[in-house]
C-alpha cells in the first residue's frame, strides 16, 4: 500500500512530499486514512535541537484526525468507518497510566518519541527501499494513510466535523487541560497566561467555560493579545519580565490563583510565578532548555509548580468533551485554524514559525 507523506530528512532541511510505503497494521494498530493534521511546535522543535538528535529521515505530524479503513484483530473501540482524532501514544501500565496520567508515561519516549513502533520497526518504507520513521506520538500523520497505534486512536462523534479536529490531538488539549484538569480551575479564581499562541488561547477559552475570573494574557505581539482579549482575556500585558510581577499584583489585587507558561522563557516564568498569591500555582507547558531560578524562600508560602504534559488529558474521554463544547458554541478553538493542502507543509512552517498562523492544518 502507498501514501503520500511528508518526510523530514534532516534537521535544518524543508519538508519533501514523497511516496512511500507503509506496512500493513497490526493487531493492536489502525490503519487511519487522514482528513487533517495540525501543526504543533513540538514538530518543529526537531530542527532546534543539535543535529545528534535528530533520529534519520522520519513523518512527523501528533494532531490527526480521519476515518479508520481497517482496524488490527486486538483493536475494539473502533471500526471501519469511525470518525477518529489521534492524540500520542503511552504503555498503559505504568504508575501514570494506571493513574489517568497517561501522557506523564514513563515509556513516553519509546511509545510517542522514537520514531518507530516500541520494538523499533518502522512502518514507512521510501523509493529506494530504505526505512523512514513512523509511529511518532503513535500516529506520524503528516501522511495520508498511516498505522496508528491504537491507544493513539479516539472516536468521535460522525456529526461533528472530522476536518477541523486535528488541533485536540496535542495543543488544544494541552491548554484546554491545563485549565480543566492540572488546575481543576474553579470559577471566579484568576489566572496569567503567558504566550498567548495555540496553548495559551485554547487556556483562555477553557478558562472562559469554567467561569474564570480575571484572565490576564502576555505576549509580545499585539495582535496575539487582541485575540486573546476576543477569547476571555480581561488584562493584557505586553511588559519586560522584571515588570511582570508587579503588574499581575496590580491587576489581581493579591497576586493571581493559577500562572500558565507557553513561552518556555526562564524570566517570563519567574515574572509569572513572583505574580502568584501564596497559595498559587504555575504550570509549566512551555519547552524551554537550561535552569529555571527563582527565589528560595518566595516558594515556602505555599506556591506550587507543576510541569505540564499534555494538560493531564485521558484524550479518550477529553477529546470528544471538547469536541461537544466546540459543537455548542462554548470553545471556538477552530477559529485558530488556517488549512494548507499537505503539499504546501513549507509554508504553513513559515506561517506558523513568523506567527502569521496560529495553527495550521495540512489538509489531504
Ligand atoms: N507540555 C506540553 O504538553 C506541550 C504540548 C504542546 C506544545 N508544547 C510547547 O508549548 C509551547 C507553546 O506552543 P504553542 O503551539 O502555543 O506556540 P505558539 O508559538 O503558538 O505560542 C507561543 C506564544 O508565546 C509568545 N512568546 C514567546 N516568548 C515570549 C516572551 N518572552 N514574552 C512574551 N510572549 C512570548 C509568542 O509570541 C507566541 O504568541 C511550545 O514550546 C511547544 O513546543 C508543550
Ligand atoms: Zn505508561
Ligand atoms: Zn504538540
Amino acid at each position: 500500500m502507498e501514501t503520500t507523506a511528508a518526510v523530514l530528512r534532516g534537521g535544518h532541511e524543508p519538508f519533501v512530499i514523497e511516496t512511500l510505503t507503509v506496512d500493513d497494521h497490526r493487531a493492536d494498530e489502525v490503519l487511519v486514512r487522514m482528513v487533517g493534521a495540525g501543526m504543533c511546535h513540538t514538530d518543529l522543535l526537531m530542527r532546534d535541537l543539535p543535529p545528534e538528535f535528530f533520529a534519520g529521515p522520519q513523518v512527523y505530524g501528533h494532531e490527526g484526525a480521519g476515518v479508520v479503513e481497517a482496524v488490527g484483530a486486538d483493536v475494539t473501540h473502533v471500526s471501519p468507518g469511525d470518525h477518529v482524532v489521534l492524540s500520542f501514544n503511552s504503555c498503559g501500565t505504568c504508575p501514570a497510566c494506571s493513574t489517568e496520567r497517561p501522557a506523564c508515561c514513563f515509556d513516553f519516549g519509546v511509545h510517542s518519541m522514537s520514531g518507530a513502533r516500541p520494538d523499533g520497526s518502522k512502518a514507512f518504507t521510501d523509493a529506494n527501499g530504505e526505512p523512514v520513521g513512523s509511529h511518532y506520538f503513535g500516529q506520524s500523520s503528516f501522511a495520508e494513510l498511516s498505522v496508528v497505534a491504537a491507544r493513539s486512536v479516539v472516536k468521535v462523534d460522525p456529526s461533528f466535523d472530522i476536518a477541523k479536529l486535528g488541533p485536540l490531538g496535542c495543543g488544544v488539549q494541552t491548554g484546554a487541560g491545563t485549565i480543566m484538569n492540572s488546575f481543576d480551575m474553579l470559577e471566579g479564581q484568576s489566572l496569567v497566561v503567558a504566550g498567548a499562541g495555540a496553548l495559551g488561547l485554547s487556556a483562555i477559552m477553557a478558562a472562559k467555560v469554567v467561569g474564570a475570573g480575571e484572565i490576564i494574557a502576555i505576549d509580545r505581539h499585539a495582535n496575539r493579545l487582541e485575540l486573546a482579549e476576543h477569547f476571555g482575556a480581561t488584562t493584557t500585558l505586553s511588559v519586560e519580565p522584571d515588570q511582570l510581577a508587579g503588574a499581575i499584583q496590580e491587576a489581581t489585587g493579591r497576586g493571581a490563583d493559577f500562572a500558565f507558561d507557553t513561552t518556555g522563557n526562564a524570566a517570563v516564568v519567574k515574572g509569572c510565578l513572583e505574580g502568584l498569591n501564596n497559595i498559587g500555582t504555575i504550570g509549566l507547558a512551555g519547552v524551554g532548555f537550561g535552569d529555571l531560578t527563582f527565589d528560595y524562600l518566595s516558594m515556602i508560602s505555599g506556591k506550587r509548580i507543576l510541569g505540564i504534559m499534555e494538560g493531564d488529558a485521558v484524550p479518550e474521554t477529553f477529546i470528544p468533551h471538547l469536541a461537544q463544547l466546540n459543537a455548542d458554541g462554548k470553545f471556538p478553538f477552530d477559529e485558530l485554524i488556517q488549512t494548507f493542502p499537505i503539499g504546501d507543509i513549507n509554508d504553513a512552517e513559515s506561517a506558523s514559525a513568523s506567527g502569521e498562523v496560529i495553527k495550521p492544518v495540512l489538509t489531504f
